[in-house]
């Protein structure tokens, strides 16, 4: 397995939207198992396929203390969001910036795992907001997007500060 380069803030490829994968072949599976090590590497809690510059929509999370508890979700859809939650948010390609952010409390995903097989989650609390978040990248949607412009210009101004 290889880590792979994460892509951060302001390049412009964390804004492309990425495709539907077609077809579970041994390529989206070795990206999978680079993505898990990448992220766990990092470390952080999930990782977006646009983040590491593969443009297809696949997300990988891990919310758990003992970092044992993998996920892996190709093509995922969003089905369900109720209630409301705020949230501290950082980001692998925004480093060194936190915001909070004001999303789902409980959400219901629709995705296939890596053996094809269709899946739904029911996620709350920290592992619904993560989901939410990487679930973004792939839309070329970065956290940052959903402050408030003075909120924004404040946290890219402190980006660039760190950055350089
Ligand atoms: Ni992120």
């Amino acid at each position: 397995m290889t880590q792979l380069n994460i892509l951060t803030l302001p390049d412009s490829r964390l804004k492309t939207v990425a495709k539907p994968i077609e077809a579970i072949d041994a390529s989206i599976k070795l990206l999978a198992a680079d993505m898990l090590e990448t992220m766990y590497a990092a470390p952080g809690i999930g990782l977006a396929a646009t983040q590491v510059n593969h443009h297809v929509q696949m997300v990988v999370v891990d919310v758990s203390e003992e970092k044992d508890q993998p996920l892996v979700l190709i093509n995922p859809e969003i089905i369900e969001k109720t209630g409301v939650q705020v949230h501290e948010e950082g980001c692998l390609s925004v480093p060194g910036i936190y915001a909070k952010v004001k999303r789902a409390n409980e959400i219901v995903v629709k995705y296939q795992d890596l053996a094809g097989q269709q899946q739904e989650l029911v996620a709350d609390g920290l592992l619904a907001v993560c989901i939410q978040h990487e679930l973004d990248h792939l839309k070329g949607i970065v956290f940052l997007d959903h402050l408030s412009v003075l909120k924004r210009k404040l946290a890219i101004k402190k980006l660039a500060k760190f950055s350089g």
